[in-house]
């Protein structure tokens, strides 16, 4: 029997039939403010309550960002800073920028760096939950695709031997649905979320739909959702009939 990790956020154990199969490392992609930032600090919020402490890598922005962007929208949760203080929400910021090593007009990353700074991280945290927001920046500093892909297969396996369940989140190029490309790299991954726009025009609404998941079957819905004061809001199945588009 595969162990369940629940996310925590109403609506999306029931799209996973349960949660993410543990020691899963996921990959949660969407095109540019469709709350892959918010949803990933969300799900290490709902497990730091759990009992259950994760660490958070920004990369894209400062820690201190991060945490006032999700007092913002989520201005319910008020214990943010007590979870903080106890150890339950690691948010460590890195500037990948530092790692890259200028030698005659080349660059290179030195990708282990990071996988170190991960290990070490959660290893003190004692974490078992990870977010990594976001990979496509890893991406970024990498010149060839292949060594892309290698680096990838490197922090996943990383993963794996620390003992943890993650969300790393990616950037879609598009936010609408039919023009959706999946890169190579995210078949490395045990699961695929993707967040996009459906509809056209005024009638456009946010959805999610779970591509993969291995371990565990999911429903291949695609669900809208919302983000609230109190959290996402995904309507699943049962609620769906509100929703046209
Ligand atoms: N205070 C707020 N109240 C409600 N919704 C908010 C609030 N702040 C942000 N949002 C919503 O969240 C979205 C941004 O969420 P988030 O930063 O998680 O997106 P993202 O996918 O990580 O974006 P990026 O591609 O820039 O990294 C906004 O586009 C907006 O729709
Ligand atoms: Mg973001």
């Amino acid at each position: 029997m595969v162990n369940l990790v629940k996310t925590g956020i109403e609506g999306l154990d029931s799209i996973l039939y349960g949660g993410i199969p543990e020691f899963n490392q996921i990959v949660l992609a969407g095109g540019p403010g469709s709350g892959k930032t918010l949803l990933s600090f969300e799900f290490l919020y709902r497990n730091a309550k759990m009992g259950n402490p994760g660490v958070f890598f920004a990369l894209e922005e400062t820690s201190k960002k991060v945490i006032e962007n999700a007092k913002s929208a989520f201005s319910n949760f008020d214990d943010i800073d007590e979870l903080i203080d106890k150890g339950l929400i690691t948010i460590n910021s890195e500037d990948p920028s530092v790692h890259i090593q200028q030698s005659e007009g080349s660059s290179s990353y030195e990708f282990g760096k990071v996988l170190s700074d991960i290990e070490s991280t959660v290893s003190s945290a004692k974490a078992n939950r990870v977010v990594i927001d976001s990979i496509s920046l890893l991406g970024l500093l990498v010149n060839d695709p292949l060594a892309y892909r290698r680096s990838m297969l490197a922090l996943v396996s990383n993963l794996r031997r620390l003992g943890v369940t993650s969300i790393l989140t990616a950037e879609l190029r598009t936010p609408e649905r039919d023009k959706l490309v999946f890169k190579p790299e995210f078949f490395i991954f045990d699961g695929i979320i993707v967040m996009y726009q459906v509809g056209k025009e005024e009638k456009r609404k946010l959805a999610m739909e779970v591509i993969k998941m291995r371990g565990n079957n999911h429903s291949f819905v695609t669900t809208p959702y919302e983000i609230t004061p109190k959290g996402f809001k995904i309507y699943a199945a049962e609620s769906q009939s509100d929703f046209s588009y």
